[in-house]
Order: C-alpha cells, then sequence, then structure tokens
C-alpha cells in the first residue's frame, strides 16, 4: 500500500525523544510538537482538513520517540504538501504514482496522503486507488493501533478519531486487525510479518484470530517481495527480545517460506542405544535463547545475526556416533560457508558478509582453548583469524551458555574469561591486533621481481603464518631475513603449483 521509497527511512535515534503526550485514558492528545502546532495552525487557516495517522499516533501515545509522520488529507493532498513545503522553506518530493508527498523537514519525515480506499487483486500488489473517506482511510490499515487518527484542525486539534478500538488494544498489549484478519492479510500479506514485528517490539500479544488466520495463509507471504520481508525481518532481530518474533514466525508457520535453514533447526531427533533413547537439544530454542543474550547485550544486529545462524548447519551435519551419542562434526565451517547463499537470498548488504561468516567459523574455537596447555601461537591464531571480530565473539560464546545449572555456567563464563585474559597477554606482547606481514607486498615484489599477482599474496602468507607459528618475531628485520632466506624456495613452489 505504500511506495517503495516510503521504506528508505532515516535513522531514528532513540535520544532523540520527540514527543512527551499523554496516558490511554483520554480521547484526546495534545499536541506539544512544534512542527505539528505549526502545521495545525497553517491547515486551519488554508482550511484544509487533516489529520496524523497511523504508526505515528500509535508511537505517541506509546510514548515512543519518532521523526516520522504521516498526514491524510481530505482532498488534495499533493497541493497542501507544496504549500506547506514553501511555508517550512524545504521541498516536497512528489510521488505522483501513489499521490503521495514528502516533506523533509529538520530531521523529521513528513509525509502526505489524500484519504483513500485501496482495493488490491488477487496475488497483486498493485492497488486499485479511489478517493474515500478518512474512514476508508483507516478501516484498509494493518491493526488497530495503527489505525487511530488524530485530527489537526480548528477546535478539534489533538481529538482521537479510533473507530476500531485501537487505544482498548494498545491498553490490553493486542494486535488485531480492523477488519476481519483474512482480508486485512489479503490486501497486503506482508502484515503478517508485521504482526510478529510488532509483538516483538511492543511485548504485545497477536490475537488469536489473526494468529489462526496467519496459519491458514503463511504461504501468500511469497508474493511479497524479498527487501519488505528482509526489512521486518531486521526490525524482529533489532527488537529488545527477538525469541518473541521467531517464535511466532516459526508457530504461524511463515518462517519455513522467509528462512527455511532456520526452520530446520526446530524439534528433536532421537536415537535408541542400548535401550536408551537419547535426544539432542532442540537447536531452534537453544538458538533463541542464545540470540536474546547476545540482544541483551548490545544492540549490533549483525552479531544478533551470527547468533541467530551460528548452529545454522546443525541439522545438516548431524549424525549419531555409537559411544559417542549426537555429533555435529564441522557445523562450524559448514554453516559460515552457508551464509553467502542466505545473504544474497536475503538481499542483505554484502559488507556484513564476512563479519558474520568469521563470527560463525570461529565459534567453537575460544572453547577449543580452555586447555591450561594451549601454546601463544594457538592464541595468536585465533586472534588473527577473528581480526576486528574477536570482542563480538566472545560476546557470542558467553551467550551461547545456556545451561540452568548456575555452577557450570559460573565455570563456562570464568573459563571464556581465561582465555581472552591469555590473549589479551598474547596480544600485548606482540601487538598482533595491527598484525601483518611487516614486509608489505610493494617490497616483496621489488625483492621477489613479481608484478601484483597471488604469488605475492602466497608469500605474505608464508611469512605471517612464521610468525603465527612463533618461528621468527613479529618484526620488520626478522621478517625481511626469513623472505631473503625462503624466496627462492618459495618462487620454486609458486611455479610447480601454478600459483
Ligand atoms: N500500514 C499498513 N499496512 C502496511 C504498512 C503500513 O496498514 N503493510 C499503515 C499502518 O497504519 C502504519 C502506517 O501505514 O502505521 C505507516 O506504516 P510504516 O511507516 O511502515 O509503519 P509504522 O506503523 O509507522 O511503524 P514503523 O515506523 O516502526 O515502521
Amino acid at each position: 500500500m505504500e511506495p517503495e521509497e516510503k521504506k528508505k527511512k532515516p535513522r531514528i535515534s532513540s535520544k532523540k525523544k520527540v514527543i512527551s503526550i499523554t496516558n490511554l485514558n483520554t480521547n484526546t492528545i495534545q499536541i506539544s510538537n512544534p512542527i505539528l502546532i505549526e502545521l495545525a495552525d497553517f491547515a486551519t487557516k488554508q482550511k484544509v482538513e487533516i489529520y496524523l495517522v497511523g504508526g505515528s499516533v500509535r508511537d505517541m501515545l506509546l510514548n515512543r520517540p519518532t521523526t516520522d509522520f504521516d498526514f491524510t488529507v481530505v482532498g488534495d493532498s499533493i497541493a497542501f504538501a507544496k504549500q506547506l513545503a514553501k511555508k517550512f522553506k524545504s521541498n516536497a518530493v512528489v510521488y505522483e504514482k501513489f499521490r503521495t508527498a514528502m516533506i523533509p523537514y529538520k530531521n523529521y519525515k513528513l509525509e502526505f496522503v489524500g484519504t483513500r480506499k485501496e482495493v488490491y487483486e488477487e496475488d497483486s500488489r498493485n492497488p486499485i486507488v479511489t478517493e474515500g473517506t478518512l474512514e476508508d482511510d483507516i478501516r484498509r490499515r494493518d491493526f488497530t493501533i495503527n489505525a487511530m487518527a488524530v485530527a489537526l484542525n480548528g477546535d478539534s486539534v489533538g481529538k482521537i478519531i479510533d473507530l476500531f478500538g485501537g487505544m482498548n488494544d494498545l491498553k490490553l498489549k493486542i494486535l488485531r486487525t480492523p477488519l476481519d484478519p483474512m482480508i486485512t492479510f489479503s490486501d497486503d500479506p506482508l502484515r503478517m510479518l508485521r504482526a510478529a514485528r510488532f509483538a516483538s517490539q511492543l511485548n504485545f500479544n497477536i490475537d488469536e484470530i489473526c494468529l489462526e488466520a496467519i496459519k491458514q495463509m503463511a504461504d501468500r507471504i511469497k508474493i511479497i517481495s524479498q527487501e519488505r520481508i528482509t526489512d521486518e525481518f531486521l526490525k524482529i532481530l533489532k527488537s529488545e527480545k527477538p525469541s518473541i518474533g521467531l517464535l511466532i514466525l516459526h508457530n504461524t508457520g511463515l518462517l519455513k517460506y522467509i528462512f527455511p535453514e532456520l526452520e530446520e533447526l526446530a524439534g528433536i531427533e532421537y536415537q535408541f542405544e542400548n535401550g536408551e533413547k537419547i535426544g539432542h537439544k532442540d537447536i531452534f530454542l537453544h538458538t533463541l535463547k542464545v540470540l536474546d543474550n547476545v540482544a541483551s547485550k548490545t544492540d549490533n544486529v549483525w552479531l544478533r545475526f551470527a547468533a541467530l545462524t551460528h548452529d545454522i548447519a546443525k541439522p545438516r551435519t548431524k549424525k549419531f556416533v555409537k559411544g559417542t551419542g549426537w555429533t555435529f562434526w564441522g557445523h562450524e565451517e559448514l554453516g559460515a560457508k552457508m551464509m553467502k547463499k542466505i545473504f544474497h537470498r536475503m538481499r542483505l548488504p554484502l559488507d556484513n558478509l564476512n563479519y558474520v561468516e568469521t563470527i560463525i567459523r570461529l565459534h567453537q574455537r575460544p572453547m577449543v582453548l580452555v586447555g591450561s596447555e594451549v601454546t601463544d601461537s594457538a592464541l595468536r591464531r585465533l586472534a588473527f583469524q577473528a581480526g576486528e571480530t574477536l570482542e563480538d565473539l566472545f560476546t557470542l560464546c558467553r551467550s551461547d551458555i545456556t545451561t540452568n545449572n548456575p555452577k557450570l555456567s559460573k565455570k563456562y563464563l570464568e573459563n571464556y574469561d581465561r582465555v581472552a585474559e591469555k590473549i589479551l597477554q598474547v596480544q600485548e606482547k606482540d601487538k598482533l591486533r595491527e598484525f601483518q606481514s611487516p614486509v608489505r607486498g610493494e617490497e616483496i615484489m621489488a625483492i621477489c621481481n613479481l608484478s601484483p599477482s597471488r604469488a605475492v599474496g602466497y608469500i605474505k602468507k608464508a611469512i605471517e603464518e612464521a610468525i603465527l607459528d612463533g618461528v621468527i618475531a613479529n618484526d620488520y628485520d626478522e621478517a625481511k631475513k626469513y623472505l631473503l632466506e625462503n624466496k627462492d624456495k618459495w618462487l620454486k613452489e609458486i611455479e610447480e603449483n601454478k600459483i
């Protein structure tokens, strides 16, 4: 129902608290935001009937900060937006196709649309739009809590128009559709995902009838563009307790369409050995715990994503070994390898791929290094491979401890503390964080008479490996000496192996 352009919202800083409004036992909102006051005065003078609608009303009532305001104008919204833009000394960006206009003003985004009726055809996301009343505009919205309007004209300024019981649902913390959910979700199946998203963001419940409708028509999510799906999915991940939204996706059957690899994690398989029934843990539920743990420590959505996917390859590497039990050998490497396809399919920003892959690939390693006999070179190697992700990797490892036994949990945490401490010591010893071959590519090329090629990387890596293994120190002179001593051997290897 909205243009794609609308999706690109500016980031809202949670520190920018714009509005402080009201409690939920009222039918008027005190408008205190200067921009809204100015806009209301202007509209009143121009005799243009205008309402604040949708999510901004919900957020005002919930006292959530917002910089996006949506307005419904009875009449020509574009003409009004253009006049207002002049007054605000800004520009109205007009989307003729959708008959909407947007004014960027200070750090706000003001969106204007005329009251309209939208009718959707089967299997199409393109509504037929005709002029309508305010009620038509409101009834076509997704949830009752998003379907309230606030009048901005004359004596009515601040009056809440709540035709579908949105205020009551805010109080009850429930998501309900204004119309029969089958209709509301058919109009735009993305709303099924939005239900999970709002439930997760606001910690609300979804009405039973809505849940049933989602279960029945979950497969209709297939007609929605991946960008819109991913947008909602990431909002779930960014919420305070993402497991709320993810469990809804799983329980309603949406998850298998939008993230089938995660759906594969759910459930427990059993094997019998010596008459004993042996199961493994439900990897999906474990993952959700790890994810919530990470979410309680950081807003970094890519670390949250890594937490969500750290065991993604467990179902594909799962094997029952007699005498050992369930094993998942190699799941971290395979999991890292699965990410590329998932990032592409979900249209996730590829500059975060390497970060997520690295964390998944290494998430078992700190545990392996717990023993007292661990060598400096093993610690160095982990620090080198983790690079910038090292601290985040440890955050994930600590969050991966989901035992209910407090003694065990304490012990595991202390183990990680010890490994982290040892790594710090090694790092301090040889400033490994900035580590790379002290002899740089250009010098290697000059000494070995090479042009830029993979051969240069081969030699650089050989020098780095020697440092990591403690053969030479992380020092320019030693590295150069080592290069001069070994270059003929390496050049021969390069030639023989056609590197
Ligand atoms: N809306 C809808 N169906 C959709 C998307 C939006 O009915 N699929 C309506 C809702 O009334 C919503 C308003 O359009 O409140 C604005 O949409 P949007 O900006 O996407 O969501 P918000 O509710 O404002 O929430 P957020 O800003 O967190 O995305």
